[in-house]
């Protein structure tokens, strides 16, 4: 069954704790929340102190993506603060091999993240390090874009090296690009706009995990 894991940065931040419990009730197994630091990415978003205030109302995992150049400063921060699912990306200029042992050192599962530009190969030699692999179908730092099927294959690809850990799939996923997804391996898909836009959440979550 595929896992939903809704993207926070396409509910209404006004209202956030209703925005969380909305897809919670609808059934979620996850949640995604979008970390930018205007640096990695060209966009601003989220601290450990929102993750500190999401846990006691989310019930439901945590899953951290963070999108910023310098992770190591802040994984202690928002594994304490409750992330479960820890993700950062393979193109940043930190030793991404530490940081991944560290991650699951601190009780977290640790994920690793590719954006469009980057081949599944690359990360190959680090797989035995990742709990989970974060496919990107957009370039990182907006929500709402339209997703880049040509970024699809490297979940077989992944399959096809023989990796056996969790692969997430995140940008412009929905229902109608979701089949094609689960026949190449995929596991959890993050969804912002097709989830927070929709009338019937439910329905729809509902509708993923029947594929
Ligand atoms: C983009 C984020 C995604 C995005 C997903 O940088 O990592 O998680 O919020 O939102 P949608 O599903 O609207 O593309
Ligand atoms: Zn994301």
């Amino acid at each position: 069954m595929i896992k939903v894991s809704p993207s926070i940065l396409a509910a209404d931040p006004l209202k956030m704790g209703a925005e969380v419990r909305r897809m919670t009730d609808a059934g979620c197994d996850w949640l995604h929340v979008d970390i930018m630091d205007a640096h990695f990415v060209p966009n601003l978003s989220f601290g450990p102190s929102l993750v500190k205030a999401l846990k006691p109302v989310a019930g439901v995992p945590l899953d951290v993506h963070l999108m910023m150049d310098n992770p190591g400063q802040y994984i202690e921060a928002f594994i304490k603060n409750g992330a479960d699912i820890v993700t950062i990306h393979a193109e940043i200029p930190e030793d991404t091999e530490a940081l991944l042992k560290r991650i699951r050192l601190l009780g977290a599962m640790a994920g690793l993240s590719i954006k469009p530009g980057t081949a599944a190969e690359v990360i190959r030699p680090l797989l035995p390090l990742c709990d989970l692999v974060l496919v990107m179908t957009v370039e990182p730092g907006f929500g709402g874009q339209s997703f880049r099927a040509d970024c699809a294959d490297k979940v077989a690809a992944l399959r096809q090296m023989g990796y056996k850990g969790l692969i997430e799939a995140d940008g412009g996923v929905s229902l109608s690009n979701l089949p094609m997804l689960k026949e190449k391996g995929l596991d959890v898909a993050v969804m912002g706009t097709a989830l927070y836009k929709s009338e019937h959440p439910k329905e729809d979550i509902d509708s993923v995990h029947a594929l």
